[in-house]
């Protein structure tokens, strides 16, 4: 039976028959009801119920904690790939053979060195400048290289910038990394995997081979693939709504960094940090607590959108935090982060808003333990969803349905008016 939504205009008796497929109805329909002159459209500040596109890449149940990529639970990513393998999966479709994931990675290191002039790029910036503005700045100043990029319709063409950015994204950020403490750069070394390589550019000393403890490359290969993607965030759709007007795929990506760098989305590891911090110790934490019940403040790392449930990701990076915190030491700030969790899961406010605790709620205390600075822990986040965003942005631009975005609005402003000459206002 053909599945139907019937709308009724009391005011008027019109009657309208709306086709049902997919659990959604199509917005345009709607425009055949004439309101006053107007057609009828829906309000959806924040897109809280209107999908805008088809995407076999994620797919997340909220309400269970469920999270899958191209259908594997990244449980299981997380415990049996590497993030490579994750990137190749979601830019393809399907986890790679042995010979195809060598290939791949043989690629992504023949990719790995930045052009020198994008060195000389960020030596321009302020010594204090924020990671993330220059991680923005210098995506977008990758199209100045490669503006063949432009050709985005060309899957070469694409395959071959898809595999730039990717592999050169660890690069930028250690060489950020490494300009906010005034170190000389250290260049990729070829013989190291990604996250070997990653974490041998940021922290190489003197020493001629930097060897990384293994217990900490592979903690790192479970954050990259936790933050890998998910779906349709702030952040991708800042990189499909760029892509729908027919940009190349460095600018996207730009603008998916800036939005990512806001502290309601990938800036929150950060806020979480310095949330830590201001609280300081247990002492302080009911006070705290209070506080945001007030709406006087907000539980960064908490609460998610589509999220109902505990986020799969920060139960996976808060059992991997134990494993790091006995390389490298424990955070004190973990007791704090630990009583807010406990407090707030037993507490009405937090429970009846379904408010619970998101990938960055631990993330930023495991990055501390590492030594990172918090102005860089949402680069840490922005390199892994860089395949995320790539693969979302391939599936935007072949998608046969791709309409350039542009919303409507409900205009509010003043009615005509007549201009008035300078001398009469
Ligand atoms: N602390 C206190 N109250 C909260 C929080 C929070 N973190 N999050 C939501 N609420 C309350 C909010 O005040 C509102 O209450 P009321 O109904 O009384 O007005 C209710 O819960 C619904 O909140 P909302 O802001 O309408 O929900 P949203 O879906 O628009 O926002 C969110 C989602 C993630 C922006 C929000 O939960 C938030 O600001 N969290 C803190 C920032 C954060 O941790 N962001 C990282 C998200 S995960 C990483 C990523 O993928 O981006």
């Amino acid at each position: 039976m053909r599945d139907v939504l019937q709308i009724r205009r009391v005011a008027t008796g019109h009657e309208l028959e709306l086709p049902i497929s997919e659990a959604t109805i199509r917005a345009t329909d709607l425009r055949q009801l004439n309101i006053g002159g107007e057609p009828l459209a829906t309000f959806d500040p924040g897109f809280f119920n209107t999908a805008v596109c088809h995407s076999a890449i994620t797919y997340i149940d909220g309400d269970e904690g469920i999270l899958q990529y191209r259908g594997y639970r990244v449980e299981d990513l997380a415990e049996h790939s590497t993030y490579l393998e994750v990137a190749y999966l979601l830019l393809n479709g399907e986890l790679p053979t042995a010979d195809q994931l060598a290939a791949w990675e043989e690629t992504i290191t023949l990719h790995r060195r930045i052009p020198d002039k994008l060195k000389i790029l960020l030596a321009g910036f302020p010594y204090d400048a924020h990671p993330m503005s220059m991680l923005m700045a210098s995506v977008a100043a990758f199209f100045t290289f490669y503006p063949e990029s432009q050709d985005y319709t060309d899957p070469e063409c694409r395959a071959l910038n898809i595999a730039r950015l990717i592999a050169k994204m660890p690069t930028l950020a250690a060489f950020i990394y490494r300009k906010g403490k005034a170190k000389p750069y250290a260049d990729p070394d070829d013989e190291y995997g990604y996250c070997h390589n990653f974490l041998a550019m940021l922290f190489k000393q003197a020493e001629r081979k930097y060897a990384a403890d293994p217990r900490l490359i592979r903690a790192m290969e479970v954050l990259f693939i936790l933050h890998a993607d998910h779906e349709q965030n702030c952040s991708t759709n800042a990189v499909r709504c760029v892509a729908s007007s027919g940009n190349d795929l460095y600018t996207c990506v730009s603008a998916g960094i800036g939005a990512l760098h806001g502290p309601l989305h990938g800036g929150a590891n950060e806020a979480v940090l310095k949330m830590l911090r201001e609280i300081g110790s247990l002492d302080n934490v009911p006070d705290f607590i209070a506080a945001v019940k007030r709406g006087e403040r907000r539980m960064m790392g908490f609460g998610h959108r589509v999220y109902k449930n505990y986020d799969p990701r920060a139960k996976i990076i808060r059992q991997a935090v134990d494993d790091v915190f006995d390389i490298t030491g424990v955070n004190p700030l973990l007791r704090v982060a630990q009583e807010l969790e406990r407090i707030a899961l037993n507490d009405e406010y937090f429970t009846s808003r379904k408010l619970y605790p998101n990938v960055d709620f631990y993330s930023g205390i495991m990055y501390e333990a590492l030594g990172f600075p918090p102005e860089m822990f949402t680069v840490l986040f922005a390199i892994p969803r860089t395949s995320g965003w790539l693969a979302q942005y391939q599936e935007c631009v072949t998608d046969p349905e791709l309409k350039i975005a542009r919303p409507k609005q409900i205009y509010t402003g003043p009615g005509h008016r007549r201009y008035v000459p300078m001398a009469q206002r």
